[in-house]
């Protein structure tokens, strides 16, 4: 007795250790197969894996796969910052535009999600924003499960091609899962083209004030703004820009919101221009005044650029983030977009920058700077103070190595010349820089590798120096095809795409005479893939 049931409890603890054992075993062979299913997801045919191809972009938002342009429906709801982007899933060429999406929790790490709007009997989707209906006054969800609203232009490429006047319209979609899967609305469009050939890109958020909402759209060389109590039906308010800031192509992709200077409210309009930049083809202007619901008003009569640039263009900020002015722009430019050497995925977005006013000779400017959360991809920085560089100086001999993509800080203590260098063994190089002379930026991009693909991509590209301080400094966020400059906190930025036949290795700090650099500080960054 005493024995079976010693017998009993010894084979009740073989089978009890046996049960871990199978367990084990069929957690592994769970892990191994998903493993396996990861493996072969983020491979091609060719076993090349992705978002680790030779320029693809290790710490900006690309898609895994195909053609993206703007940044659209930004908008931050429930911990999840939401980014719906152009989209063409057919090719990495322009084509019929979806709206792509992608969300993050804290604005760096990224995850595509399926597409959220797909091209409908009106036509593609083109640009526009996204709200969240606080207070349900659409009707469109409830109390207590208010809907998150897309506003977007219904492109009709038919009615353009047979030349009508009116093949773009506003339409909305919404989404009562919290921006995951998405309707379009019965009614579409909500408003209707009164007869402009470029009638796009509503970028709407709610005026507290009046208790309704405003709509900032591109029509043609200016801007409208229209109000709704409802988001369905719209009133046109007023027109702005036809004599106002720089004409050079259409104006697209506008936005309109409040910032605070120093306890003051002041209101900025970002107005996309396509072409007319300062460096060619694509640009982002902008202009500070003020906006009382139904006008916008400035006094600003010289044309400013949030980035001087060629390759940041269609930015727009995210909606709800309270105080926080979040801008996002597309990293490339209409000149060559289509021609970039990527096959597999083609474009990407700038780093998320964080909006704000700089006063300089009493003037208010716009500033941008990279959003604090980089530190999340920060690692252990190399720091040093008085630093002297004559001729060049090789990091990697102070740093022991450096690595693509990383942050780079540099102050000193008088605007003198200076430029860092990213170069491969092939003698390939981008050159950034100040020249005190010119009071300006610039990038040089000429010897930068593969240029050809189209004519004006080899460029030489500046930017005036806003900031009038004796001092200066400099922060450029280096990936593997792109350079950020933001000089002198953020009151001149410049981006810039590169595409070296093989990768940049090196990175050198010139000048052409003896300079003490005040403080240097190289940051390598881990990948977000
Ligand atoms: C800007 C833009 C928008 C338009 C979209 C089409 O880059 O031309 O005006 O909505 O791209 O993809």
């Amino acid at each position: 007795m005493e024995r079976s049931w010693l017998l009993e409890m010894k084979s009740n603890r073989v089978f009890s250790s046996l049960i871990p054992i199978q367990l084990v075993m069929r957690v592994f062979r769970f892990l191994l197969l998903t493993l396996m299913v990861l493996i072969s997801l983020s491979r091609d045919t060719n076993g090349q894996s992705f978002y680790h191809e030779q320029y693809r972009p290790q710490i900006h938002f690309s898609p895994r796969e195909h053609w993206t342009n703007d940044p659209n429906g930004m908008v931050y709801y429930k911990g999840l910052y939401h980014l719906f982007f152009q989209y063409y899933p057919g090719s990495s060429v322009w084509g019929p535009m979806h709206w792509g999406h992608a969300v993050s929790k804290d604005l760096i790490h990224w995850k595509q999600l399926p597409i959220a709007l797909y091209p409908d009997s009106l036509g593609f989707i083109f640009s526009g924003s996204a709200v969240v209906d606080t207070h349900n006054t659409s009707g469109l969800g409830s109390a207590s499960n208010p809907p998150l609203v897309a506003i977007f232009t219904s492109h009709d490429p038919k009615k353009q091609r047979a030349h009508a006047l009116d093949y773009e319209n506003e339409s909305i979609a919404y989404s009562l899962d919290g921006g995951m899967t998405w309707k379009k609305y019965a009614h579409n469009p909500v408003l209707k083209n009164p007869g402009i050939t470029d009638f796009r890109d509503p970028k709407v958020f709610w005026f507290a004030a009046e208790k309704k909402w405003v709509m900032t759209l591109a029509t043609r060389d200016r801007v409208t703004f229209y109000s709704s109590k409802n988001l369905t039906q719209w009133k046109r308010e007023s027109d702005f820009g036809a004599d106002r800031g720089a004409h050079g192509g259409v104006w697209e992709c506008p936005d309109l919101f409040a910032l605070q200077d120093h306890g003051k409210t002041v209101w900025v309009l970002i107005v996309n221009l396509n072409p007319g930049g300062p460096n060619k083809g694509s640009a982002t202007q902008y202009f500070i005044g003020h906006f009382d619901g139904h006008h916008f008003i400035t006094s600003q009569t010289e044309t400013r650029w949030v980035d001087y640039g060629p390759d940041d263009y269609a930015g727009v900020t995210w909606n709800h983030t309270g105080s926080r002015k979040i801008f996002l722009g597309w990293m490339s430019n209409w000149l060559y977009a289509n021609q970039v050497p990527t096959t597999r995925w083609r474009n990407a977005m700038t780093f998320p920058r964080e909006l704000s006013i700089i006063h300089v000779g009493g003037v208010p400017y716009l500033a941008s700077t990279p959003v604090p959360e980089i530190r999340l991809i920060e690692e252990k920085p190399w720091t040093a103070s008085r630093v002297e560089v004559s001729g060049g100086l090789d990091l990697a001999t102070l740093t022991a190595g450096v690595q693509f993509p990383c942050l780079l800080k540099i102050s000193l203590e008088q605007a003198a010349d200076l430029s860092v260098v990213l170069s491969n063994s092939k003698g390939e190089k981008v050159v950034i820089g100040y020249d005190p002379a010119a009071k300006q930026y610039f990038i040089d991009r000429r010897n930068s590798g593969k240029t050809d693909f189209q004519k004006d991509f080899s460029s030489l590209d500046t930017a005036p120096r806003i900031s009038t301080s004796k001092d200066l400094s400099l922060t450029l966020i280096i990936d593997k095809s792109s350079v950020e400059l933001f000089g002198d906190k953020g009151l001149t930025v410049m981006t810039e795409l590169f595409f070296p036949n093989t990768p940049y290795e090196k990175i050198e700090i010139k000048s052409e005479e003896k300079r003490v650099v005040r403080q240097l500080e190289y940051v390598p960054l881990k990948s977000i893939w």
